[in-house]
């Protein structure tokens, strides 16, 4: 397949693994990047920017494929050392970065000055277009079905997607809700350049998560997520469970702040479960594509079973449909 992604970053698919914090490790990275897709390293899930480096260093010894870094950029009263951070990605000689979370701005002429590709991952046609302002090179833009941080405006795919392509200019990639060839197809058809999935690859033989955690995403169906933290502005969808419905009660009370759940919110119980498997220890990011997820194949067996789905939709029964009866 080639579209104006796959020209950009040189990768044979237009399928994007996206950032991931507590998965987006190497090992899982490299089997995305060696079946032909586009991986990206979460650079917040190292404890600190060595980390990184290390980390940077161990995915190059397991593929000879590009891949990239996320850099999530978040609203927090402590904010990790972002610079000590750019400055790991850019001495590493990574040539791909995804930044999300908030304008990238700050960041950008740094990544720029060293010939870095950025792709901005946002949840809003004006926060694209601001991105396209800015200079970065492609869009991924995460519908409302999205794991993880939708935004507040809560526009599904099937309308923000083309709502998007009608004004951005620069290649841009469909994200949330996707799985498989359907959803690639879909995605193409709506306007963009290709596909980025999170969930699905939390459910994948590399990915680096306790085995309970994706035996209960294919468990899952695609209503069992929460939505928390809306109150605070700063919605996030997670993963259905005992804490999500306890956070969603505290919250339902007039006047919470983060004070109140913050014991229940921390990023690092939600790390537990990742290691541990016990779904109930923490909050865990998952998206409404749940519901569509049946198995845990490897990495190289998803994208080639989407890009085979993908050839027989276009070949076949689009194709087919434009024949007379
Ligand atoms: C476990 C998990 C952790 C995530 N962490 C991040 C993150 O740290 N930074 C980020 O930009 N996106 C993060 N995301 C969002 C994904 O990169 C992607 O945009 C999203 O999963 C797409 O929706 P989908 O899950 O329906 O495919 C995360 C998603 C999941 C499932």
């Amino acid at each position: 397949m080639k579209t104006r992604f796959t020209e950009m970053f040189g990768v044979k698919y237009p399928i994007v693994q996206g950032g991931m914090q507590w998965v987006g490790r190497a090992e899982l990275v490299a089997a995305v990047a060696n079946a032909g897709a586009l991986g990206f390293i979460t650079a917040l899930t190292q404890p600190t920017p060595e980390d990184l480096r290390t980390e940077i260093a161990r995915c190059r010894e397991l593929t000879d494929q590009p891949f990239g870094v996320n850099l999530t950029i978040l609203p927090t009263l402590k904010p990790p050392p972002y610079e000590e951070y750019r400055n790991v990605i850019i001495e590493s000689g990574i040539r791909i970065v995804e930044t999300a979370g908030n304008n990238p701005e700050e960041h950008l002429k740094h990544f720029k000055a060293h010939g870095i590709k950025i792709i901005h991952k946002c949840t809003a046609v004006r926060h694209s277009l601001k991105a396209e302002r800015l200079g970065v090179d492609a869009i991924s833009i995460d519908g409302f079905e999205c794991a993880g941080h939708p935004g507040e405006d809560d526009i599904p795919g099937l309308v923000l997607i083309p709502a998007a392509a009608d004004k951005v200019k620069i290649p841009m990639i469909a994200s949330g809700g996707f799985a498989d060839g359907r959803g690639l197809v879909a995605a193409l058809a709506l306007g963009a350049d290709g596909m980025n999935m999170g969930t699905r690859f939390m459910c994948t033989k590399e990915s680096p998560i306790h085995e309970n955690i994706k035996k209960q995403i294919v468990e899952n169906d695609e209503r069992a997520t929460d939505l928390v933290n809306r109150v605070l502005r700063n919605t996030s969808r997670v993963a259905r469970n005992s804490i999500s419905q306890e956070v969603l009660g505290i919250q339902s009370q007039p006047e919470t702040t983060i004070a109140d759940v913050a014991h229940l919110v921390s990023g690092q119980r939600g790390k537990v479960v990742y290691e541990t498997g016990d779904k109930e220890h923490g909050m865990w990011t998952a998206g409404m594509v749940q519901g569509l997820i049946h198995d845990i194949p490897t990495a190289k067996e998803l994208i080639d079973t989407i890009i085979a789905d993908a050839e027989r939709i276009i070949q076949e029964r689009l194709h087919g449909s434009l024949k007379p009866a």
